[in-house]
């Protein structure tokens, strides 16, 4: 490994798991563990539970869990090393160079050197006389000096070899230059500006990473925007443009928007709590994020009817995360950044008053359902009031869900009762199906596990369950496992997944270092670290371990003698035979 030793235990001393992880979720005391809701699916009543004294998490809804290194990797989707440095940075150390850094992390750390000096290289180019045009494009829009140095704005020269050249000559190498996505390949291999005559826009990531940019024409020609594409720094459906700023501006809310040029006009002014999604659909996974950083969210998309459809699908990807979603509507088809540009120095607050009064997600829907009948026809007032029932047995608020049943009850003259028990159907009917489909998915995901962590477990469950009972007692008591570990060889073990971590607790007791789950967990897949979690939480602590210890090595050497079923079927005679023998001397 890397990174030493040392390093390790000191940041596992410093990193508690319960103040980790209660910066992404809300935990609560319960017995000795902490509960919460599990971050890495959807649910509604916890079962995701941390022990403190033990220094791991496990879900017993999806299977997840792990030690505090792990758990970073999972939910910051970062390598072992790069969860170790994030580890690191948040208890104020410093991870010791290491020049045997694996491949990919290093591969990803020139791809960031080579975009900070590209981001340097165009934002020179504004103060050369080929960016003049690009210079005077970008004030055209009204943007200050002080925004396009903010942001980081810059002009990609029409030349096609003029950014590779300067970053050959900073020593990056032709294949860097390709897999950053800042070069095209040429058919005879090399590499040339993928980026050439338009207005930079740098994105950089919450740990100020220069990850991507989009370049945008400054003309009519399609298509505005060219983005980088993926790279192994580069995930677009995992970052939003300016978070960077508005994670410190936030206050509990942020302001979704579609473009580059709506999040700088807002930041501009005065709204740097604006960001935007990076030339895609909002997805999932930005949904999270952005429920790491605020309560409430408002959708301020464009008013044509491809905004309006991206805003339909932006509330069913947020609601399930429980974020207050409010919907803000642009008078006159205007984008936020014209309609700000447009009222000159009362921009800021005209938007700040629309802000205000921007209704939330219900009403939107609301809105549109109206719109499509014709209250005044009995038939189709029916129709609308079904529709809207459905619509609010989505609200899990009780209360604000009975604020819209009286509105609706007194907008229609229907009785008030009537509406709220055809809400309280679908409610019903919601939570069946809500409940049906995540027993689907549980057993789907428990299954799946169960076959691809260790895969010899349902041949040789007996054998299976006294080896995970016996790794969780090694794992809980240090003194009893020194003793076992030292005189029974992995030989013991039948499956090989269990027997792997035997050898890894062996192999790092034999070395005088710790072996708890924290210890041990760079050794495996994040999904080997879940088994391994499981293990620990589904095995109380023994009181008398030695004892218990003793007992399932037994149970391991009688198992050791029968054959299975598959090898039965594939024994020759003389192994047979033997095994007979073996039965009969017990026997006596
Ligand atoms: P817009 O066309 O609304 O962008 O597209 P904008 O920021 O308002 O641009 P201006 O005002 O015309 O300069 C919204 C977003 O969609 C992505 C970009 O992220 C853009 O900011 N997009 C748009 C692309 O990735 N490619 C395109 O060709 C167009
Ligand atoms: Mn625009």
């Amino acid at each position: 490994m890397p990174i030493p030793e040392s390093f390790i235990q000191e940041l596992k001393l410093r990193s508690d798991i319960v103040d980790v992880i209660s910066s992404y979720v809300n935990l609560k005391k319960a017995g000795r563990n902490l509960v919460g809701l599990c971050p890495f699916h959807n649910e509604k009543t916890p079962s995701f539970s941390v022990s403190a004294a033990n220094g791991f998490f496990h879900c017993f809804g999806c299977g997840v869990g792990g030690d505090v290194i792990t758990f970073i990797k999972r939910i910051e989707n970062l390598d072992y090393v790069d969860a170790v440095k994030f580890l690191a940075q948040r208890a104020g150390m410093t991870v010791p160079e290491d020049n045997r850094n694996d491949g990919l992390s290093n591969l990803r750390n020139r791809i960031y050197e080579a975009n900070r000096e590209a981001a340097r290289f165009y934002h020179k180019q504004l103060y050369t006389p080929e960016g003049k045009e690009a210079l005077e494009y970008l004030r055209g829009r009204q943007l200050t000096e002080k925004t396009i140095i903010h942001f980081g704005l810059g002009y990609s020269p029409k030349s096609r070899f003029e950014l590779v050249n300067h970053l050959k000559s900073k020593g990056f190498t032709n294949s860097e230059l390709i897999q950053s996505n800042l070069a095209n390949e040429s058919k005879r291999g090399y590499p040339f500006d993928r980026f050439s005559d338009r207005v930079m826009f740098p994105i950089i990531d919450l740990y100020g990473n220069v990850i991507a940019f989009g370049g945008r024409i400054m003309s009519d020609i399609k298509p505005k925007y060219l983005n980088t594409s993926e790279t192994p720094a580069f995930n677009k459906s995992r970052n939003l443009f300016a978070l960077q700023f508005a994670k410190k501006k936030a206050k509990g809310q942020l302001i979704l928007v579609e473009g580059y040029m709506d999040v700088i006009a807002l930041h501009q002014a005065g709204f740097e709590n604006a960001v935007a999604t990076l030339g895609t659909a909002l997805t999932t996974e930005q949904a999270m994020i952005i429920k790491r950083y605020c309560d409430e969210v408002v959708i301020c998309y464009d008013a044509d009817e491809a905004g309006q459809k991206a805003t339909a699908r932006a509330i069913s990807i947020l609601r399930p995360t429980g974020l207050n979603i409010k919907v803000l509507t642009v008078p006159n088809g205007k984008d936020p950044d014209e309609f700000i540009k447009s009222y000159g120095d009362q921009g800021p607050g005209r938007f700040r008053m629309l802000l205000e009064k921007s209704g939330n997600d219900i009403e939107f829907r609301l809105n549109k359902l109206r719109a499509r009948y014709n209250t005044d026809i009995t038939a189709q007032r029916v129709e609308f009031l079904t529709e809207s029932a459905r619509l609010l047995s989505e609200i899990d608020n009780r209360i604000e869900q009975d604020i819209y049943i009286s509105k609706l009850s007194e907008e229609l003259n229907v009785e008030k009762s009537a509406i709220k028990q055809q809400v309280m159907r679908y409610v019903k009917s919601n939570n069946r199906q809500a409940g049906a489909k995540q027993q689907r998915e549980l057993s789907r995901m428990i299954s799946a596990e169960n076959d691809k962590i260790n895969s010899e477990k349902p041949y040789n469950l007996r054998a299976a369950n006294a080896e995970e009972a016996l790794i969780a007692l090694l794992m809980y008591d240090p003194d009893t496992a020194l003793k076992i570990l030292r005189k029974f060889s992995s030989d013991i073990f039948i499956t090989s997944f269990d027997r792997k971590v035997y050898e890894i607790l062996q192999d790092r007791a034999m070395k005088g270092y710790d072996f708890s789950l924290a210890d041990i967990s760079g050794e495996f897949t994040n999904d080997e670290v879940s088994r391994i979690a499981k293990i620990l939480a589904s095995h109380p602590r023994e009181n008398d371990s030695e004892a218990a210890a003793r007992e399932y090595i037994g149970v391991l050497r009688e198992q050791a003698e029968q054959l299975t079923p598959e090898q039965i079927a594939n024994a020759d005679n003389d192994t047979i035979m033997e095994q007979l023998k073996k039965l009969r001397e017990k026997k006596k």
